[in-house]
């Protein structure tokens, strides 16, 4: 089957490369049309481990292609992959208007019958919208078109190994046939017929990703009843770890506990800044505001949110307890991306740290193994260091805010000696407090002693 993918961002992308390298053949398209004309002079526009390898072998293969003219995309695939931002509104209701001007698109370019397939995340019932609107901006009644939802599960920083392996393919429809073709486009990956970049072409052996067959409304209810309940699992354990504060125990020994437990589960447990990312924050708000408009109060989501909100505010309350005065203090920020392995700074809690430090007249240098190139567009003002111990230096604090390896791996007893005090203060508890504080640190961290 030919594939086009409309949106080529960071799941676009991965999509479009990872059925490529399992043997379909795919033409891409943007917007941006600079995006277009960089991934056609071989480069590639965002970081994802992996994926600038499977874009230039797919690419090798002629099995990719990439277009700025979207109606070409469209014409020459058969099923089309909807990949396009939907970020919050104000309100915090999804904008769908990216969406809405691909089915314009789809609707005026098609050439024949077209399977269009909601990647992007959206709320429950915007299949029936898109059905409706491909149908209202048709010129052509001869030509039919049938509309999938097939929520993605990937997270940056692992996205093409995700891809690869997923837990569940969810396929949304309301026609047995849309269901089977989508069957067919994922058949390589659920039987694995394809060269893993991430193991070398040796997955090790386990369950294979089930593919979920289900209505458009629950699918597109399943990606966003998923994101919200990993939300709240990091919201629960923030608040465990206030707690912890006061009382004086460890969140690390607690939640560590309370993962062991199967109907708990370790992962999303972990203490800290809070979630960033471009989906977490707006698929909360889009869940709440989901809800609401169907007179379903969802409080529960709302006190996560609100929690998560607080993280911001908390860590920086740490800051200036132990900063004291923060008025033209050196503070050198580890970490700018809203997570490890990823140069995305959408919702990155680093970047709310660092704009209430600059209210407040610190002196902000900043490193990150991906992320500079992105953050500089926002906070041209600070200083920027590819090596963590020059941003270090002279600092009078560091502030941990991602949880890279690379700081995980910092010689602290080197650091401590560039630095113009030894003060940690730690947004996504890396370290073990014994060993900061037996060097001479002042450490500060989330729910520990
Ligand atoms: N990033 C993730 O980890 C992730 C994971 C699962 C689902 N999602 C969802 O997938 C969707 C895309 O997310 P992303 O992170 O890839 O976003 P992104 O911003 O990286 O990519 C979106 C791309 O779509 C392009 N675009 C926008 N409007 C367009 C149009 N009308 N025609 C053609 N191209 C257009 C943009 O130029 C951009 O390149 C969102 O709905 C998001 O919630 C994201």
């Amino acid at each position: 089957m030919r594939l086009s993918v409309i949106g080529c961002g960071y799941v676009g992308l991965v999509t479009g490369a990872c059925l490529a390298e399992a043997g379909h053949q795919v033409v891409c398209t943007d917007i941006d049309s600079e995006r277009i004309a960089k991934l056609n002079a071989g480069g590639v526009p965002i970081y994802e481990l992996h994926l600038s390898q499977i874009l230039k072998s797919a690419r090798a293969a002629g099995k990719i292609s990439y277009t700025a003219n979207g109606g070409e995309a469209i014409r020459a695939s058969d099923a089309i992959f909807i990949c396009v931002g939907t970020p919050p509104k104000e309100n915090g209701e999804a904008d769908l208007s990216a969406i809405d001007h691909c089915a314009r698109q789809i609707a005026a370019e098609a050439n024949g019958p077209k399977l269009v397939i909601e990647k992007s995340t959206v709320p429950a019932r915007t299949g029936i919208e898109l059905t409706r609107a491909l149908a209202a901006y048709g010129r052509n009644d001869q030509i039919k078109f049938r509309v999938a939802s097939n929520p993605e599960f990937l997270r940056e920083g692992t996205a093409v190994e995700d891809f690869f392996h997923p837990d569940r393919i969810v396929v949304g429809v309301e026609d047995p046939s849309a269901a089977e073709d989508l069957r067919e486009i994922y058949r390589p990956i659920i039987e694995r017929r394809f060269t893993c970049p991430v193991h070398n072409g040796t997955c090790p052996p386990g369950p294979r990703g089930e593919l979920l067959v289900t209505t458009i409304n629950s699918a597109e209810l399943i990606k966003h009843a998923s994101n919200s309940f990993l939300a709240l699992k990091i919201s629960y354990a923030n608040v465990i770890a206030d707690l912890c504060e006061r009382i004086g125990a460890d969140v690390e020994e607690v939640t560590r506990a309370m993962g062991l437990d199967p109907r708990i589960g370790g992962q999303f447990l972990k203490a800290g800044l809070g979630f960033g990312g471009f989906c977490f924050p707006k698929d909360v708000q889009a869940f709440i505001h989901l809800a609401a408009s169907v007179g379903v109060d969802f409080d529960i989501l709302k006190a996560a949110e609100r929690v998560n909100k607080e993280r911001i505010g908390r860590y920086t309350e740490k800051i200036r307890k132990a900063l004291w005065v923060v008025k033209g203090k050196r503070v050198a920020v580890l970490g700018l991306a809203f997570k490890a392995n990823t140069d995305d700074i959408r919702f990155a809690p680093a970047l709310e740290v660092i704009r209430e430090l600059l209210a407040e007249g610190a002196e902000v240098h900043a490193t990150d193994p991906e992320a500079i190139p992105r953050t500089q567009a926002v906070f041209p003002q600070l200083h920027y260091h590819d090596d963590p111990y020059a941003a270090l230096k002279h600092a009078d604090a560091a502030l941990v805010c991602t949880e890279w390896d690379a700081f995980k791996k910092i010689d602290w007893e080197r650091a401590g000696k560039l630095m113009a005090r030894k003060l940690v203060i730690d947004g996504r508890n890396l370290y073990s407090p014994e060993s900061m504080r037996a060097l001479g640190f002042q450490y500060h961290c989330f729910g520990r002693p």
